[in-house]
């Protein structure tokens, strides 16, 4: 039965841990703690019956511990917080509370009509929820500062294990704010790179790229990367958090232009988060699905490793190498390379 009342509860479980992040009680309490209620009011400036309904839920879930009348932060929290992990779960958790909750109140929706039916939470005229942003820049901000955290979470382990010895062009396609041909570009100085981006977002890209000193290396392509050619002479194409987003024949769609677009002996490289070949999990991999269901676009899903296996078959790769990313985020990394002819 507690597992269940977190279910049927989950959605107030979310909103202590949103709440608490929103209003600073964790922060403060990792900072001053452990404090009285008294002391925690004044901080925050909350009233008595809501600071008492907020210490009840979070200490509750764990999220606080009450001891001799004063509250702390879980020892959890507080590692988190000491290597750097915490402010990329905070913003997480304003992803999940601006964008992703009120679009997943269509998730059944969104499955009976196999299609994203949560987007309609998010007024404009595209079928995407990207191209939409730009009409509401809180949420773009919250979404690309989120999308940079979430990369960052895992993306030190594709820089470590993806051997770009040798690799001097590389194409990263929906680049984001170009969070992971940045950290790429760092490490391999004599690596150049273009970020394929859509009108809208290219102007952020430019904007990290410049202020991480590397525009003399890394340029932006702003594009529709379905509608428009693929620039060629490039020997690694990267697909980072991308093909989660769409069915599984747009990535195919995807994988066979980037295949058309490399060099013989080129590679390519797929990293976001995987689920198990057997449909069972991981967890997160498989309650993050429900966001991919309900509001990017009208496919999408954390897949299966066999289906983007499946997928870079079918646009002529071979040689693929599956890498598992340890860490409690579900990613991985799949490199495929193009035979050469
Ligand atoms: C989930 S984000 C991933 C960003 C980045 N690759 C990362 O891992 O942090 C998907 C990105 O793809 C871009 N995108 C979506 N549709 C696109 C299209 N048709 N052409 C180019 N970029 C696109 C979006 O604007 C967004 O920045």
């Amino acid at each position: 039965m507690d597992r269940l009342s977190l279910l049927l509860f989950g959605h107030a479980a979310f909103q202590h841990l949103n709440a608490a992040c929103e209003l600073g009680l964790l922060d403060l309490l990792m900072d001053r703690g452990p404090l009285t209620v008294q002391e925690i009011r004044e901080e925050l400036g909350l009233a008595e019956r809501a600071a008492d309904i907020l210490l009840l839920g979070c200490t509750a879930l764990g999220l606080t511990r009450k001891e001799e009348g004063r509250y702390r932060a879980a020892g959890l929290l507080t590692s988190l917080a000491q290597d750097g992990t915490w402010d990329k779960v905070k913003d997480t958790v304003a992803f999940e509370q601006h964008i992703v909750y009120p679009g997943q109140a269509d998730f059944a929706a969104s499955l009976r009509e196999n299609t994203n039916v949560g987007l309609r939470r998010i007024p404009g005229d595209h079928p995407d929820l990207y191209h939409r942003f730009s009409w509401h820049p809180h949420l773009e901000k919250v979404f690309y500062r989120y999308m940079r955290s979430w990369s960052e979470l895992a993306n030190e382990h594709l820089v470590d294990s993806l051997d770009l010895t040798g690799t001097t062009r590389l194409l990263d396609c929906g680049g984001g704010d170009a969070v992971n041909t940045i950290a790429l570009a760092r490490r391999h100085p004599g690596l150049r790179a273009t970020v394929l981006e859509i009108p809208s977002s290219a102007p952020l890209t430019e904007k990290r790229i410049a202020e991480a000193g590397l525009d003399d290396r890394v340029t932006v392509q702003p594009c529709d990367m379905f509608a428009d050619p693929f620039p060629t002479g490039n020997d690694c194409v990267l697909f980072a958090h991308q093909l989660v987003i769409w069915t599984p024949e747009e990535n195919t769609t995807l994988l066979r232009k980037a295949h058309d677009a490399l060099d013989a002996g080129g590679r390519v490289v797929i990293f976001n988060s995987m689920s198990d070949d057997e449909g069972d999990g991981p967890l997160v991999a498989a309650l993050d699905s429900v966001y991919f269901a309900s509001l990017p676009a009208e496919g999408g899903m954390i897949y299966p490793w066999r289906l983007h296996e499946e997928c870079l078959r079918e646009a002529g790769f071979t040689g693929i190498e599956r890498i598992e990313v340890p860490g409690w985020t579900p990613h991985g990394i799949l490199v495929a390379t193009k035979q050469d002819t």
